[in-house]
Parts: structure tokens; C-alpha cells; sequence
């Protein structure tokens, strides 16, 4: 009887050992528009890597950058299609599923560390949320740094943007950014940048120094303004039909090495905004060009009353909340 038993129980762990072997690993593909060696890119191979160390059995990442998967403007239907597991756009780009994340007001915040303040706030960490009703989930945020003004001409004062054509990302805040300014705004993927400013269809576009690096604008835009007008932020978002279909052990794996490589990428954006902008300044091929108080002032006061304008959609308190993290 007793060799019976311990056949049965060798038996039925052989069977549990197989199903374990043959269950397929959960594929997460994750899909984003920058390069490689940028803060989202490498935040991006980091969580990879983190999974395939500690859950590889269990969980595969599966990284596609430079839009090769998605662009801008699909990734989050495709996402809720099951079509891609975990994006991370800019807070830019979430227009059409929530109004309150555009708080990529002009001049909003004064630094990194006042965003991520204003992140950790409860403010900050309750807009993880605002997808939830659309069937997305935010895991977290992660930094690239503070915009810079790029063009075919120097810009330094606004008057100087007047009539000229910037892209920008698919944000009616940008657009009313861009107006306050008498310029042109034009909503285009980052796919296109590049081949907008080298035909000259467009006059410039505003980015941070790592994109403007790694995306080469630098070779195709003579004139770089260190504005530090604004932020580009992403947040970094799942389907909940994906997240909430894991196994709890497992999701809480995910999750984890997410916040791990979340970490990384931020210090990677704060390197990268002091190392791409140098090296673009040792190029040679842009010249930048830096404000005085003065000149700063008066784009600060040609695009504040942007914020005015979309109090209503985002609320007079994030907006106020955002103010606060400055100080
Ligand atoms: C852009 O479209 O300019 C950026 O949002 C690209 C990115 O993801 O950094």
C-alpha cells in the first residue's frame, strides 16, 4: 500500500513537473516609438532583463522600439486588442482616453525633482488611475527630462516663432502652446520628425536632449533654444484584461521589476539630459542658444494663459497640486 502511494505521489509530481514545463510563458511585448539609447529604451531592455533573470519560466519581454511595432497614435488600440501588452507614450498622448493627464502645460513645472514630487504626491499617484474607466492600467512613471525649442532659425524671443511650423505630439495643449505664440502647430508621429525637418516641410519641433539626439534632429536643425519650456513624461500603462488575468505571484513579479527598472531609467534620463545635450554642443551642427531672464519671461508670459485655457479639462486643483511640487 505504502509503495503504491509514493508511485502515485512520483507519478502525479512527474505530471505536475510537465504541465509546469509545457505551460506556455505569459509574452509580454512592449512597444515603443524611441531608440535604444534613450531613458525609455533602456528602462525598457532593464525590465527585460529583470524578468529573464527571475521569472523567465514564467514570463517572456519581448522589446520593440523606434515604432517598429507601433506608432504613436495605434499603440493603445492595439493594446486594447491584445495586440501589445505595456506602452509607455508620453503624458501627451493620452488625450483621447483622459483629460486630466495634460499637465504638459508650458512652464508647469521647474525641474525633474518637481515632477517627481508632484508624482509622488497623492495627486500624482492617483492619476495611475485615470484610464481605468477606458480598460488601461498605469504601472508607474518614467522621466525623459525638460523640452528644449528646435528650428531653422534662432529663436529667442516669441516673437521669433511667429508663422513658423512646429510638430508636436497629439496634444491640444501643445497646440494652444504653440498658437500663444502666432506659430504653427502640427500634430505628427515621432516616426516622422526627422524626415519633416530635413525637406524643411516643417520649421522645428520641441523635444528633450536625448531624443533630439538620438533621433539626429541635432544634424537637421541649425538652432537649438534651451527653453526648458515643459516636460516629457511618460507613463507606463498595461490592459487590465492583461494585468488583472495573471496570477497574483506573478503580476506582483512583473510589477516589481517594472518599479526596478522604472528606477534606472530615471537616473538614465537625468545622465542622458546632461550628456546628450553636451554632445550635441560638440557636434557642432546646432548651435545652442541659452535665454536671458528677460527672454525667458516673455515666453513664460505669452504661453501661461494656456493654463487658463484648460483649467477646465484638467482641473484647477492638479494644475494647482503640479504649481505646488515647484516649491
Ligand atoms: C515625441 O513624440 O516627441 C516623444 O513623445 C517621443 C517619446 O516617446 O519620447
Amino acid at each position: 500500500m505504502k509503495k503504491a502511494l509514493i508511485a502515485l505521489a512520483v507519478a502525479g509530481s512527474f505530471a505536475m513537473t510537465s504541465v509546469t514545463a509545457l505551460a506556455a510563458p505569459i509574452t509580454i511585448k512592449f512597444s515603443h516609438v524611441v531608440a535604444e539609447n534613450t531613458p525609455k529604451g533602456q528602462m525598457a531592455n532593464k525590465f527585460k532583463d529583470l524578468i529573464a533573470e527571475r521569472m523567465g519560466d514564467k514570463v517572456v519581454v519581448e522589446v520593440f522600439p523606434n515604432s517598429q511595432l507601433f506608432g504613436d497614435n495605434k499603440v493603445l488600440e492595439a493594446m486594447l486588442l491584445g495586440d501589445v501588452q505595456i506602452a509607455a507614450p508620453s503624458l501627451s498622448k493620452f488625450k483621447k482616453y483622459t483629460k486630466a493627464l495634460q499637465v504638459d502645460l508650458p512652464f508647469l513645472f521647474k525641474d525633474m525633482a518637481a515632477v517627481e514630487r508632484f508624482q509622488k504626491s497623492d495627486a500624482g499617484v492617483k492619476l495611475l488611475t485615470s484610464l481605468e474607466s477606458k480598460g488601461l492600467v498605469g504601472l508607474g512613471y518614467l522621466h525623459n527630462g525638460l523640452k528644449q525649442l528646435s528650428a531653422s532659425k534662432p529663436l529667442r524671443t516669441p516673437a521669433d516663432a511667429s508663422k513658423l511650423k512646429f510638430r508636436i505630439m497629439s496634444s491640444d495643449v501643445l497646440a494652444a502652446q504653440f498658437e500663444a505664440v502666432e506659430a504653427v502647430p502640427l500634430k505628427k508621429p515621432f516616426s516622422e520628425v526627422f524626415t519633416l525637418l530635413q525637406t524643411r516641410a516643417i520649421d522645428g519641433q520641441e523635444n528633450t536632449w536625448s531624443n533630439i539626439f538620438s533621433k539626429k534632429f541635432f544634424e537637421v536643425q541649425p538652432y537649438i533654444t534651451e527653453s526648458n519650456h515643459g516636460v516629457l513624461d511618460y507613463m507606463v500603462v498595461t490592459s487590465a484584461e492583461f494585468w488583472n488575468g495573471m496570477d497574483a505571484d506573478t503580476r506582483n513579479g512583473v510589477q516589481q521589476a517594472l518599479n526596478e527598472a522604472l528606477v534606472f531609467g530615471n537616473e538614465i534620463a537625468a545622465q542622458k539630459a546632461v550628456e546628450d545635450r553636451q554632445k550635441i554642443i560638440d557636434s557642432g551642427r546646432s548651435e545652442v542658444l541659452s535665454l536671458s531672464d528677460a527672454e525667458r519671461a516673455q515666453w513664460v508670459e505669452a504661453m501661461k494663459p494656456v493654463w487658463k485655457q484648460f483649467e477646465g479639462d484638467i482641473g484647477a486643483d492638479l494644475i494647482e497640486a503640479a504649481a505646488a511640487s515647484n516649491m
